[in-house]
């Protein structure tokens, strides 16, 4: 059993990438498993800022094997920006960094589909991040997408050039025409061109059935962190359908997204932050239309790292944890962004109890609970904490009877508590 899994318990942007950062060290091979560059996971440390989109967040720690698995989409054009900033910051991610062959190429003519349908939902539009997700993934179900591994044969132009002119077909056939497309700034073909050239330099990393990888390191005892992307209020089948994004964002999709076994996995942190956030449209029972949704916006620079679209705010919703906690088997809550509720004199927590369905929002009721103000985020022991803070830490607990191990108090590698020893 050694696998542990980080995922998102709400609907993404919780903090996973710092959390994967600080439980790096402990581990030897740290891996992503599902969705792509919709994903912004941000790291701060030595006072600089990095958003990784496609490539995990151990690739921070030279000694560990980073893997894409493959159940992640990977858009050559954002990979290689990623792999540029970090080769700026004096890294190899060559050396540590390892690419399922079956993982699925998001090609251009994915991120032009992204647009259209968006466009032709109206007002139903889900709020994708427009890089391409959902059409990749549709292509990968419907049996005709192209993974990297088939970017490695001698019939790959063939390939591309049929899926190509399959979506090309469809759009004529909408009355598009794909020349007066711009993909950030670039007519297509512009765009088509570096995405064939950042395709030609990702073919250089190793590509490989990076299953056989993990199942040699778990039978060497090796130690595997998992890490998700979104959050589980996202996933394609238990989120706000169909408000959501296209992969499993839930603990299977860890297993079918690397190919390792359920009796693999161990400790599953849950990372939620103290409130709750959304971008993109969608059902949010606790949302606030108010004052206080400006204050924790403005506090908690709720911001998206992936579009810099305006993040919605609301109060944390203890059905919707309890929900994910229970899909999830949770056995680690992380409490994210404390330190943004320090100014309330009151906070609130949201309950609602239709059992029939998580999302409703009609039968709402906010729980107050007293603030703390005061300055959490300079604290270096959790016995130091607030005493109205440990009482919300330790409501949170009895709420759910799991263990909050980790609290985090700004968005600083430094800024963390750990309740337990990891
Ligand atoms: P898509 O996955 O880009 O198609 O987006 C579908 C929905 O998921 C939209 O509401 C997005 O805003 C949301 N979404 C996708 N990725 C993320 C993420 O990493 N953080 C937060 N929301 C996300």
């Amino acid at each position: 059993m050694s696998v542990d899994v980080v995922l998102g318990i709400q609907w993404g942007d919780e903090g996973k990438g710092k959390i994967v950062d600080i439980l790096s060290p402990h581990y030897d091979i740290v891996c992503r498993f599902q969705g792509g560059p919709n994903a912004g996971h941000t790291i701060i440390f030595d006072g600089k800022k990095h958003i990784l989109h496609t490539i995990p967040s151990g690739i921070f720690h030279e000694n560990i094997l980073n893997i894409i698995g493959n159940g992640v989409v990977i858009d050559p054009v954002t990979f290689i920006n990623e792999i540029n900033e970090l080769i700026s910051i004096n890294l190899n991610p060559q050396n540590n960094l390892y690419i399922s062959s079956s993982a699925h190429l998001i090609l251009p003519i994915h991120r032009v589909l992204d647009f259209v349908y968006e466009k032709q939902k109206g007002d139903n539009s889900i709020g994708s991040t427009l890089r391409g997700i959902g059409p990749t993934y549709t292509d990968k179900v419907a049996r005709r997408g192209l993974t990297i591994g088939f970017s490695l044969r001698d019939d790959f132009d063939k390939l591309y050039k049929e899926l190509n002119d399959f979506h090309i077909n469809y759009l004529d056939y909408s009355g598009i025409d794909i020349n007066e497309i711009k993909i950030e700034g670039f007519s297509y073909r512009e765009y088509e061109a570096k995405w064939l050239e950042a395709l030609a330099l990702m073919k250089k990393f190793t590509i490989i059935n990076t299953e056989y990888i993990l199942h040699k390191a778990l039978k060497e005892n090796k130690k595997i962190l998992a890490e998700g992307a979104q959050g589980s209020l996202l996933d394609i089948d238990h989120g706000t359908y169909p408000f959501v994004t296209s992969s499993n964002t839930t603990i299977g999709g860890a297993c079918t997204g690397l190919g390792i076994p359920h009796s693999s996995i161990n400790k599953v942190y849950g990372v939620t932050k103290a409130y709750c956030t959304r971008v993109g449209n969608g059902p949010f029972p606790s949302e606030l239309f108010n004052d206080i949704s400006t204050e924790l916006q403005k506090r908690g620079n709720e911001v998206g790292s992936t579009t810099g679209r305006p993040r919605r705010c609301g109060w944390l919703d203890l059905s919707l944890l309890k929900y994910a906690i229970d899909i999830n088997g949770i056995t680690d809550l992380v409490l994210m962004k404390v330190d943004v509720l320090d100014t309330f004199d009151k906070i609130y927590v949201a309950e609602h109890t239709n059992a029939n369905n998580p999302y409703d929002s009609n039968d709402i009721k906010l729980i107050e609970l007293p603030g703390w103000q005061e300055d959490t985020s300079t604290i270096n022991n959790y016995n130091d904490l607030p005493n109205n803070l440990k009482k919300f830490i330790d409501f949170l607990e009895k709420f759910t009877s799991v263990p909050i191990s980790m609290i985090s108090i700004g968005p600083s590698r430094e800024q963390i508590l750990k309740k337990i020893n990891i």
